[in-house]
């Protein structure tokens, strides 16, 4: 059996195929294009796939030798999930190990948007710490404000817990169903989407990218936003019409963004995002902490070892 992994991952679910005796290829020259992702798998059964991987019909169809793909990711937007059931493929993908360092990420996000932290760090190496400044880089106090959660899965949960157990603040969510756990839990209120822009003082995306989500934060919506609401987005680049949220910081339609994420990635660094300073923008590292993207490893190393067996996968999508 053999495996192809087209991106240099932690080791853990390598080993453990490996260990298994599935020949496993690592890719290791920095992102390959889809044909060299094509010419690797023409002799292997498995794939694990990057999120950054156009994983789409086409390909399937000209890999349908391939039993079973995981997805380094608990995001599977990047593949085409019908495309590859009906080809009787099997998809995997990698949730839970990532909850709690997506939910962190967008946690910090939310108090570096607050609290100014990259502008007033920035005006620092820009040599403008000449006193100090009674009335310079007011933030924004956190407790007791209302945060809406869109997309109440596992990620939203775990930031709305965040949030109520640090600043005691309300919680206001959307969701395709109710979650009466949450509900209890948190006190935490599902609302429609309007209800939600309007109430909230934080709004934080952990929602898929779908074609139901695809742009919905757009000029509507961001105009519905308090003056003083921070957007965060750990979710998906594509769930927000960007050139819109430039439109609305620029009016001061609101305070600022915190952004994981951007459409496309990597974002053009000619973007007025990155010339705003009430925006803090990072490089897609929601599950990036050593324990979450080692977990990865090991779950889409179990999917594939399962999928190559006629096995359910661990976590199949
Ligand atoms: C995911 O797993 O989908 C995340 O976006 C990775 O950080």
């Amino acid at each position: 059996m053999k495996v192809f992994v087209s991106r240099s991952i932690p080791m853990s679910g390598v080993d453990f195929l490996r260990s298994k005796g599935v020949e496993v290829k690592v890719w290791d020259k920095g992102q390959p294009t889809i044909e060299e992702i094509e010419l690797s798998c023409k002799d292997c059964n498995g794939l694990i796939s990057m999120l950054s991987d156009n994983i789409d019909e086409k390909f399937l169809k000209r890999n349908s030798h391939l039993k079973v793909i995981s997805n380094y990711a608990v995001g599977y937007n990047n593949i085409d999930i019908s495309a590859a059931k009906s080809l009787g493929m099997k998809v995997g993908n990698t949730p839970d190990i990532l909850t709690e360092a997506t939910a962190d990420m967008a946690f910090t996000l939310m108090l570096a948007v607050a609290r100014n932290l990259f502008s007033s760090n920035q005006s620092i190496r820009e040599g403008n710490w000449t006193t100090w400044e009674p009335k310079g880089h007011l933030g924004i106090q956190l407790k007791g404000k209302t945060i809406g959660i869109v997309g109440m899965g596992r990620i939203g949960a775990e930031m709305a817990r965040k949030c109520k157990g640090a600043y005691g603040m309300n919680v206001l969510y959307t969701s395709r169903t109710a979650k009466s756990t949450i509900e209890e839990e948190l006190g935490a209120k599902k609302v429609s989407f309007e209800e939600l822009l309007e109430k909230s003082d934080v709004v934080s995306i952990h929602t898929d990218l779908n074609a139901e989500t695809r742009g919905i934060f757009n000029k509507g919506a961001f105009g519905r936003m308090k003056s003083t609401a921070i957007f965060v987005n750990t979710a998906r680049g594509g769930v927000c019409v960007e050139k819109d949220l430039v439109e609305a910081l620029k009016k001061g339609e609101l305070y600022g963004a915190g952004l994981d994420v951007t459409d496309p990635e990597p974002m053009d660094i000619s973007s007025p995002l990155l010339e705003m300073s009430q925006v803090v923008i990072t490089p897609h590292i929601g599950s990036a902490t050593f324990e979450a993207r080692e977990g990865m490893s090991m779950i889409c190393g179990e999917n594939i070892w399962r999928g190559l067996n006629g096995q359910k996968l661990l976590a199949e999508v």
